[in-house]
């Protein structure tokens, strides 16, 4: 069994369905630890009921530099291999990801390589696309742009809002991500 650790920064739902994932018959991996920059994160609240180790370090008020060898302390103390990476809205940095190279996973709502950053959904809306999706896809230093894994697309309907369509692609997310996760793993 591959070790993950997943990073999150809010709600977790990605991280929710990994996790169920990770406890079915067959699961190549199991979810080591959840942590979070954001000690608030409900997230971790969900993990920590659910018999997951959580670990939440906020960055405020120290170099980013040591912020990230907590985070890594802790994943590496919980024998993590994969991270996984779950609405976690910081950037790494590229010294972290080097020390990663390859082990980290992102899902991203976008088809990449269209709409990296923020605020896919009205950028997909705005352009008139009829298709939005989602990517998971390897961390490199470059935002967004690693090598991509797994995508899944899903319609852009008349009337659709950001929220809307928000809500169609993360039922999308919460199918593709354990998938590709599971394939990643046995790798
Ligand atoms: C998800 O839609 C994920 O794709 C997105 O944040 C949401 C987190 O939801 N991630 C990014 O935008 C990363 N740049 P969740 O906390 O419920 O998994």
């Amino acid at each position: 069994m591959t070790r993950v650790g997943i990073l999150i920064s809010g709600r977790g739902s990605n991280m929710m369905s990994l996790v169920q994932a990770s406890r079915a018959s067959g699961a190549t991996y199991d979810i080591a630890l959840v942590a979070s920059d954001n000690p608030e994160a409900p997230g971790l609240a969900w993990a920590a009921a659910h018999d997951i180790p959580t670990y939440a370090q906020s960055p405020r008020g120290m170099p980013k530099a040591e912020y990230e060898a907590k985070i890594d302390a802790a994943l590496r103390g919980a024998n993590v291999e994969i991270i996984a990476l779950a609405g976690y809205m910081r950037l790494l940095s590229d010294d972290f990801v080097a020390r990663w190279r390859g082990r980290i996973v992102n899902i991203h709502p976008s088809l990449l390589p269209k709409y990296k950053g923020l605020d896919t959904h009205a950028r997909a809306i705005e352009a008139g696309d009829a298709t939005a999706g989602c990517s998971v896809h390897i961390v490199t230093e470059e935002l967004d742009g690693g090598e991509i894994l797994g995508q899944a697309a899903v319609p852009i309907l008349p009337g659709d809002t950001p929220d809307t369509l928000s809500e169609r692609v993360l039922a999308a997310e919460h199918r593709l991500y354990p998938t590709v996760l599971a394939d990643f793993a046995t790798l």
